[in-house]
């Protein structure tokens, strides 16, 4: 369906989860979080029943996020039932890859088409400061099978001024090495990544202008979001952009979410929306969930406020609502 301001609507994010087993340093505290009460968080089979009802509205793409995903018991299960799901085309996951390996019998099966696997440094010592955990290897071995299955893979990497910086390159041929597309995203200044200073797309086009040769726009669509690709003639692969500060996206946004407790926010950075889980759990039939969401889908603002409401976006949690 069409939003508000006449763009298509056909992608949504689900979280199935707000734990994690890791600690970004730009997402959750040492100490992790309070955790959101069992009986607060969707059932999979009421998540299950919104995205049928989503599909019903016009989605067809949908990303499994978290937290951490693959930490939520069932989620091989539940994938493949989004398949079957009628209307639902593509249905992808983004992992931070610690336990990725051991789902790469169960997920290529079950209909998963792409993962995205976080990878913002090939330091052992450096993933330690930025994860908060020894597992480094884990992600790498995760990364190198997945590329071993149907699956397509893509690296997301997050720049951090004064952490990461410096490893632009090096991250880029280990992708170009591998064959795989990476993506830099702009750190957003959301929870704690507030606290910290993102790396501006043109510093990093720069820096891989310099390395690789001029940077060309990528002909063909590749992924669902708002990621803008580009090839190099000294690079074999993809280089991508998430710059949702320095290059809005919004105009051509394509994504609604849903979080963990069953809330459908239209904007990433804005609170308003529906509590889905409020209708269903009311005895919303089918119609009324439909119709909830398609409300919600109206109240999706223009752009992002990011610029200009930094304490109220301090305040949330990127582990809840699922990047
Ligand atoms: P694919 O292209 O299909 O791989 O999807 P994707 O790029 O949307 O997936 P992923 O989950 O890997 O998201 C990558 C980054 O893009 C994350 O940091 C998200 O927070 C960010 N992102 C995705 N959608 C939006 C959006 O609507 N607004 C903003 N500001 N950031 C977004
Ligand atoms: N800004 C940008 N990207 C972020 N991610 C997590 N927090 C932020 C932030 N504040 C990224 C993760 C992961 C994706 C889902 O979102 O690194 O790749
Ligand atoms: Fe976990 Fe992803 Fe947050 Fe890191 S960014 S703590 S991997 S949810």
């Amino acid at each position: 369906m069409e939003d508000g301001f006449g763009r298509k609507i056909d992608y949504l994010r689900v979280s199935l989860t707000d734990r994690c087993n890791l600690r970004c340093i730009y997402c959750m505290p040492p100490e992790g979080v309070e955790l959101s009460p069992h009986n607060e968080i969707l059932r999979l089979e009421e998540t299950l029943r919104i995205c049928a009802a989503a599909a019903g509205l016009g989605i067809s793409k949908i990303k499994v996020t978290g937290g951490e995903p693959l930490v939520r018991l069932g989620v091989g299960a539940f994938i493949r039932s989004l398949k079957h799901c009628a209307g639902i085309k593509t249905v992808t996951l983004t992992t931070n890859g610690i336990a990725l390996g051991n789902f790469l019998d169960e997920l290529p099966g079950a209909g998963l088409d792409a993962v995205n696997v976080s990878l913002d440094t090939l330091d052992k010592a450096k993933f330690r400061r930025i994860t908060r955990f020894d597992k480094f290897e884990q992600v790498i071995c995760s990364i190198k099978a997945a590329q071993k299955t149907r699956l397509a893979v893509k690296i997301n990497c997050v720049p951090i001024r004064g952490i990461n910086e410096n490893e632009i390159i090096e991250l880029a041929n280990f992708a170009g090495q591998n064959k795989i597309t990476i993506r830099f995203i702009e750190l957003m200044p959301l929870g704690l990544g507030a606290g910290l200073s993102p790396v501006p797309q043109a510093e990093i086009f720069e820096k891989l202008r310099r390395e690789f040769g001029d940077l060309t726009p990528s002909a063909g669509q590749e992924g669902n979001g708002p990621a803008i690709y580009y090839n190099a003639a000294g690079f074999a692969g993809k280089i991508g952009f998430i710059s949702a500060l320095s290059h809005n996206f919004c105009g051509a946004c394509n994504r609604v979410r849903l979080t963990v407790s069953g809330f459908l926010k239209p904007c990433l950075s804005s609170d308003i929306g529906c509590d889905l889980k409020a209708v269903m759990r009311g005895g919303g039939d089918d119609k009324a969930i439909a119709d909830a969401i398609r409300a919600a889908i109206m109240l999706k603002p223009v752009r992002h406020d990011f610029c200009e409401n930094s304490s109220r976006h301090k305040q949330e949690n990127m582990f809840r609502i699922g990047g």
